[in-house]
């Protein structure tokens, strides 16, 4: 059998990896910025987060959510307590999609109705509503195609105000990425934010906050919203969770009533995920990794800003976008093979930095001092 070939693949076997550091099959060494899609969030194969895996899996790996589970509660006091939600619930599941799709049911299940809004640019994940709600009409399948999503230009407070008022009663959500990633490292502006929390409460739809990829103490905040100064109803979460290993949650304000078989997963919260994101969490409080994540953010954006060739540096803390012109689409690539840095990126020709969050300083320069030469290659 051969693999459903939809990835198109750099010839490149990584088969060691620590911290920021990745090792491929001939012995050669990478920076890691890119943290495979920003999953990477305490540094590859981090001690303490071995340990705790490993101690788990001598223990025991799964049971389902038939039994009490308690390194979920431990998981879900931790989680309230780091993100400062403490009044919050948590549904644990395996994906960002997973996540963002719960988030969207619950919402629907809470105002009973249908319609959500999202924005241009936007990317929730590849199955069934989170794909419909993603601007991307190439991934959406036939089956997928439904009404009850309106895209709205993103930061566009006008247009918001005009959709809540023409059809405001038959919203059930509205869904947003405080920093897009896929779309380039777009900032929702504070203005944006605070409308959709206020048009929300007027018509009570329900603002989910997608922190998949710019949540989880990214941006230097644990969720990347904060710095609008409201609060989400729900929010979403995954990538950075696990550190790799597969598991999503949501986090749910209080309104939100559960009841038995209203959500469920057979993997979502098992022991063995649960210890990792625990771990994930650990390590976060002991190192500061929040803060590391905000100065070393700040340094490489001032830094980038420097660069003439640059056309635009977005973002915040490390969740950086490097927007270069048409000519120099070829930095990322000598980047990898030449310079032997992993980054991402996103169309046209925006370089996407999303490292651990605890890249050191060294590290930083050293990609400063590559993305130069890269720049002249
Ligand atoms: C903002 C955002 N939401 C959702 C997802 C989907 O997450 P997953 O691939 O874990 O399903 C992604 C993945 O890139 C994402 O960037």
């Amino acid at each position: 059998m051969n693999l459903f070939d939809v990835y198109p693949l750099n010839d490149i076997e990584i088969v060691k990896a620590a911290g920021s550091t990745v090792w491929d099959s001939n012995g050669q060494e990478y920076l890691d910025l890119y943290g495979g899609h920003a999953v990477i969030s305490i540094g590859h194969t981090h001690p303490h987060y071995v340990r705790r895996l490993t101690d788990q899996l001598n223990k025991v790996g799964f049971y389902s959510n038939s039994v009490k589970i308690p390194l979920q509660v431990a998981l879900a006091e931790k989680l309230g307590k780091v993100s400062g939600k403490t009044d919050n619930q948590l549904f644990l599941c395996n994906s960002g999609a997973e996540a963002n799709e719960n988030a969207l049911k619950l919402a629907s299940f809470y105002n009973n109705r249908k319609k959500v809004i999202a924005f241009k640019g936007a990317f929730h994940g590849r199955t069934s509503l989170a794909v419909s709600a993603t601007d991307n009409p190439k991934i959406i399948a036939p089956v997928n195609e439904t009404e009850n999503i309106a895209f709205l230009p993103f930061n566009d407070v006008a247009a918001l105000k005009e959709a809540f008022a023409a059809y405001g009663n038959d919203i059930s959500a509205v869904i947003i990425e405080g920093i897009q990633g896929v779309g380039g490292i777009r900032e929702a502006s504070v203005e944006f934010l605070q409308a959709i929390r206020t048009l929300c409460d007027q018509y009570n739809a329900v603002y989910i906050a997608d922190s998949v990829q710019c949540g989880y103490g990214r941006t230097g905040l644990f969720y990347s919203h904060d710095y609008s100064g409201v609060e989400a109803d729900i929010y979403t979460m995954a990538k950075g969770m696990g550190n790799g290993f597969p598991i999503g949650a949501i986090s749910i304000a209080s309104k939100f009533k559960p009841w038995h078989g209203m959500l469920g997963t057979t993997f979502g919260g098992n022991h063995l995920a649960s210890a990792a994101a625990l771990a994930v969490l650990e390590v976060m409080e002991q190192d500061n990794l929040m803060q590391n994540a905000e100065e070393v953010g700040n340094y490489l954006i001032t830094e980038l800003r420097k660069f003439k060739e640059v056309k635009e540096v977005r973002g915040r803390g490390l969740m950086i976008g490097i927007e270069l012109p048409e000519e120099l689409s070829a930095v990322k690539k000598n980047l990898l093979f030449k310079h032997h840095i992993f980054t991402g990126e996103a169309k046209p020709n925006v370089i996407r930095l999303l490292p651990a969050l605890n890249l050191k300083k060294e590290q930083a320069d050293h990609f400063l001092e590559r993305f130069k030469l890269a720049l002249k290659d």
